[in-house]
């Protein structure tokens, strides 16, 4: 078989490569899935040039790929041979950018069969991200709300759609102009334009002065700072990216200069979240039920992933470009069947 590896840490263009290696056997509770499609994503390249978190940084050589569709092949001798043939998504199984992959069997989670295939590459990360801080964290209920940055993100849109469903409000951060009237169409209930000089005093109007109770970030630095000045007595923000620093060597924009009095006197929170120490304290269990549940939901219509294009692995540079490009109109997808 054939998977795409790299041997040091660098730019993924130059460093990923499209070589032989051994066909994997699936030993005792493993199955090995034929992959289909895995999405390329922006933390997949970070993990390439060897900036993730330290305790994601694989061994070299390694396949990059955080998550993936692809059908059960063969199994280890204690696992059920009716799963062959099953299509299934990884969870949190790393090193999905091969045509074979050796999972836990209780990490490979069926998808149901109207689910596209498009659609279920990328049924983990994002989803779960915007699912998690929201419902499992937050505990967001009807009428309840929240305050999120990017909210044009493929995570901001997730939750636009996960707060129709639970019913909670939102208040969104964009930083274009012309994305208000679209996050308004998606159903964000306040949408406010960090280009105006004047946001924070209109976020301040938006809580009626009575502060953030839940707010989620991923832009930090000056934008996360703001936010977290405004958190309410007891008010909660999850910092999950920091979006300014992105393609900046500049080291004080991956700084976010909390008002130390603002948070003190509010007894308010400020706390990193992180999806893969989240899935590790929940365990594949409870993580694996969860993302049955969204798989449902995708299934139901009530979750869509945001628009995926395909790239044969002869152009898999493209798609690398593509995941960090700011025309974000697919999330490109490595194909390892034909297209
Ligand atoms: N902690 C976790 O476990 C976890 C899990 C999933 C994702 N994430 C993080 O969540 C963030 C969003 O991911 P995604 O895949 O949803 O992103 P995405 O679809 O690629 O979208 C990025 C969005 O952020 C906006 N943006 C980019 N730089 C910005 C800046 N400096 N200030 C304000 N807005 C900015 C872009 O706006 P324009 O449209 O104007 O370009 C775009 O709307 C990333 O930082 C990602 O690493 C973290």
């Amino acid at each position: 078989m054939k998977a795409l590896i790299f041997e040091r840490n660098g730019e993924p263009s130059e460093v990923v490569h499209w070589r032989d290696a051994p066909d994997p056997t699936p030993g005792p509770g493993e199955v090995r899935v034929r992959m289909l499609l895995a999405p390329v994503h922006p933390s997949d390249l970070h993990v390439i040039r060897g900036r993730f978190a330290r305790q994601r940084q694989p061994e070299l050589p390694a396949s990059p790929g955080s998550e993936g569709v692809g059908i059960i092949d063969a199994v280890g001798n204690d696992v059920p041979r009716t799963r062959i043939g099953e299509r299934v998504v990884l969870l949190d199984v790393p090193g999905t950018w091969r045509e074979q992959i050796i999972s836990p069997a209780d990490r490979a989670i069926p998808v149901p069969e109207v689910i596209s295939d498009e659609d279920a590459a990328q049924a983990l990360i994002n989803p779960m991200t915007a699912w998690a801080m929201t419902v499992s964290e937050h505990q967001l209920g009807c009428g309840d709300w929240l305050v999120q940055s990017a909210a044009g993100s493929t995570v901001g849109r997730l939750v636009l759609q996960i707060a129709k469903v639970q019913g909670f409000r939102t208040i969104n951060l964009v930083r274009r102009e012309e994305q208000v009237a679209e996050i308004q169409a998606l159903g964000g209930d306040v949408v406010l334009c960090t280009a105006d000089q004047n946001w924070p005093e209109q976020l301040k109007t938006a809580t009626g002065g009575n502060g953030i109770a839940k707010a989620i970030d991923c832009v930090a630095g000056r934008t996360g700072a703001a936010l977290a000045r405004q958190l309410a007595p007891n008010g909660c923000m999850l910092v999950y990216g920091a979006l300014s620093s992105h393609r900046q060597s500049d080291p004080a924009a991956f700084e976010m200069p909390i008002f130390a009095p603002a948070l003190v006197y509010s007894a308010a929170e400020v706390r990193g979240w992180f999806i893969f120490s989240w899935l590790a304290r929940k365990g594949p269990s409870e993580s694996g039920q969860m993302l049955r549940s969204l798989l449902d939901g995708i299934a139901r219509g009530t979750l869509k992933p945001p628009a995926a294009r395909r790239y044969h692995l002869d152009h898999a540079p493209e798609a690398f470009a593509a995941a960090e490009s700011s025309a974000h109109d697919a999330k490109p997808l490595l194909a390892f069947a034909e297209l």
